[in-house]
């Protein structure tokens, strides 16, 4: 059953980054109104600049597109492809609002989510435990749906303790490769036999692949498309799709 956007609020992903897109948008507009009037520069610099003016906003609008409808449409595509034995659990590192706790909770009935964040708002605007717990609640999932405050790179599950594990646009915030690495081996360690892990990621997808391969994983990646750009291809995301 296709769940697309739960209802409730899930924060803006990087609530800085549009904003900078919004800022070099006016910059440049003033730039091609200063070029073209005041002084009275070639065409093609006019021109030039009008068309960074206009890729800038789209920049922006891409973006809030992304974070507010895409990153959900995406997800729905890879939960699609999950199949859970009854009674499973799935482990949601780096939840923030509850984006995929919450879909996987509506897609997978009878089975239970645990979310596990550092509600950093910086990674999200308005990033708070209480703010993804009443995401499950509006939902009608808060008896499946457990939020926990803790580290993905120091999980504090027993080994083999869930059958899937996603990470949404999450790891990529861990600033140092040892710490990601960490943040990987948890994520292997806390997998059941026969689990999955499904990560949907901008940037370092393969350092995510290699290091799944390296824990004896099964891996495919894949581009996710223009829903997953932030901003535009330059940021885009990717999936990596691990089975153990
Ligand atoms: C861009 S947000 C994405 C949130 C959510 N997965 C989604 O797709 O809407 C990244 C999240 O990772 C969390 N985060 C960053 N470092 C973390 C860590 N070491 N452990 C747990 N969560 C972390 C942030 O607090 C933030 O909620």
């Amino acid at each position: 059953m296709a769940t697309q956007r739960p209802h409730g609020d899930y924060g803006i992903d990087a609530p800085w980054v549009p904003w900078m897109w919004v800022g070099y948008t006016v910059v440049y507009a003033a730039l091609t109104v200063a070029a073209a009037t005041l002084w009275e520069a070639w065409w093609w610099v006019v021109v030039i600049l009008g068309l960074v003016t206009v890729a800038s906003a789209a920049g922006a609008v891409l973006y809030w597109h992304t974070s507010l409808r895409g990153k959900f449409i995406l997800w729905d595509g890879l939960l699609d492809r999950v199949t859970l034995p009854p009674g499973a659990s799935i482990l949601d590192v780096g939840c923030g609002h509850g984006t995929v706790s919450i879909m996987a909770a509506l897609r997978f009935p009878g089975m239970t989510v645990t979310g596990i964040d550092l509600w950093r708002s910086v990674d999200q605007s308005g990033n708070t435990l209480t703010a993804a717990q009443a995401n499950a609640a509006v939902n009608g999932v808060e008896d499946r749906v457990r939020f926990e405050t803790g580290d993905m790179t120091e999980l504090p599950y027993p080994d083999g303790s869930f059958e899937l594990v996603t990470a949404s646009l999450a790891i990529h915030n861990i600033q140092t490769r040892e710490a990601r690495r960490r943040a990987i081996g948890e994520a292997v360690r806390v997998l059941a036999p026969g689990g999955r892990i499904v990560i949907a990621d901008i940037r370092r997808a393969g350092e995510y692949a290699d290091d799944l391969r390296a824990a004896g994983l099964t891996v495919t990646t894949a581009p996710l498309g223009w829903r997953g750009w932030w901003s535009g291809p330059w940021v885009a995301t990717t999936a990596v799709d691990a089975t153990r």
